[in-house]
């Protein structure tokens, strides 16, 4: 059969592949994968289990056999996330990471950006993400022809692009940032004005810290611009001596309620490190359950502010994904080129 056909009309539902593979819920399947469930079972009801058993059990065997690795962002499902996983991270990690794995493809569990960040950094590998729908509303806010009549508006001024952006958004930028590193590259241009985008409360945030003037773009995290500073006060006052912690997407005044900002993954070291009797995960809300399964003596305050895009991506497409090996990522070469300078600009800094 040619499993490589990128054609979802051709392409048989994901429980056909399971029959395929001869793989049902049974208790040969129950007793391979109960390790995997005393993991996560904090998170993941009894009684969903013997659904997501065997799409588990199937992915991790056809991995093995196609020398492929997953890549999951943080805020990918628990049964994802720590079930069929090999590197997990946040954006940018996942990336740095790709370059090392030995794999002959790799299968990004995230959206669509990060998917092409890995493929800029990896233009030798096949990388595929297993949703064509995983998108994000920051980097839909900008092309690359805005990015150019920007630089025309304001001649001579670096550009700091985040790197929820696309790769032709990258490819006419000068440095790429994180929401880790953020303040640190604007700080390292010299210049006094800077063009920050796509994400303007990133920007505001940066703003705060910084001397520089910085021009901002008006994208935003569909996710995070959902958080309010009075939803937050209304947290610290109901939960005593909660800890709040916060992504820097969301916005400057509800960032300036919390007790620590940073990336996905600093968010996920700080809890790990300072184990807080109580704490509010102001971000996606995927990442309590995976963080909670790692630190069984914190407790979790959850707000649910769920990411339509990182849900499209489930085991069901995973399975799909590997067994006809799409969606591949494909960026043209020039595109990828000058991409590739403005990401490792910021690598090498
Ligand atoms: P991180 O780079 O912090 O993982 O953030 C990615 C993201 O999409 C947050 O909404
Ligand atoms: Fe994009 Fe926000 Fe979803 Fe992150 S959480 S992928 S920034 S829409």
């Amino acid at each position: 059969m040619d499993k490589s056909v990128d054609n979802k009309i051709n392409q048989l539902h994901p429980s056909k592949i399971l029959d395929e593979m001869g793989i049902s819920w049974n208790d040969d399947i129950e007793k391979k994968t109960s390790s995997l469930y005393k993991k996560v079972s904090s998170v993941i009801p009894d009684i969903e289990w013997p659904f997501f058993a065997p799409y588990i059990e199937a992915i991790n065997i056809l991995k093995k056999e196609k020398n492929a690795t997953i890549l999951a962002h943080n805020y990918q499902t628990p049964e994802i996330f720590h079930c069929v996983s090999d590197v997990r991270g946040d954006s940018l990690q996942l990336a740095k990471e790709a370059t090392k794995v030995d794999s002959d493809i790799i299968i990004q569990c995230g959206v669509y950006f990060m998917a092409e960040t890995s493929k800029i950094l990896n233009m030798d590998k096949k990388i595929i993400i297993p949703s064509l729908d995983a998108g994000c509303s920051l980097a839909a806010s900008i092309t690359g022809q805005d990015v150019i009549d920007l630089k025309r508006e304001n001649p001579g001024i670096p550009v700091v692009t985040y790197v929820n952006s696309s790769a032709d958004v990258k490819a006419e930028t000068d440095i790429c940032c994180t929401s880790s590193n953020a303040l640190e590259v604007v700080n390292s241009l010299d210049s006094d004005k800077i063009i920050f985008i796509p994400d303007e409360y990133l920007a505001m945030n940066i703003a705060k810290d910084t001397k520089k003037e910085i021009i901002m773009w008006k994208g935003r995290c569909e996710v995070h611009e959902e958080f309010t500073v009075d939803e937050i006060r209304e947290y610290r006052e109901n939960e005593p001596g909660v800890k709040i912690i916060a992504h820097p997407e969301c916005a400057p005044e509800v960032v300036d309620e919390a007790d620590f900002s940073g990336s996905t993954s600093a968010m996920i070291n700080w809890v790990k490190t300072n184990q807080p009797y109580k704490v509010l995960m102001v971000t996606e809300c995927s990442m309590s359950d995976n963080v909670s399964v790692e630190t069984p003596n914190v407790n979790f305050v959850r707000p649910c502010n769920l990411c339509p895009h990182m849900k499209e991506i489930s085991l069901e497409k995973i399975l799909a994904s590997l067994w006809y090996e799409t969606h591949e990522v494909i960026i043209d070469h020039d595109i990828a080129k000058r991409a590739l300078n403005s990401v490792n600009r910021m690598i090498n800094l």
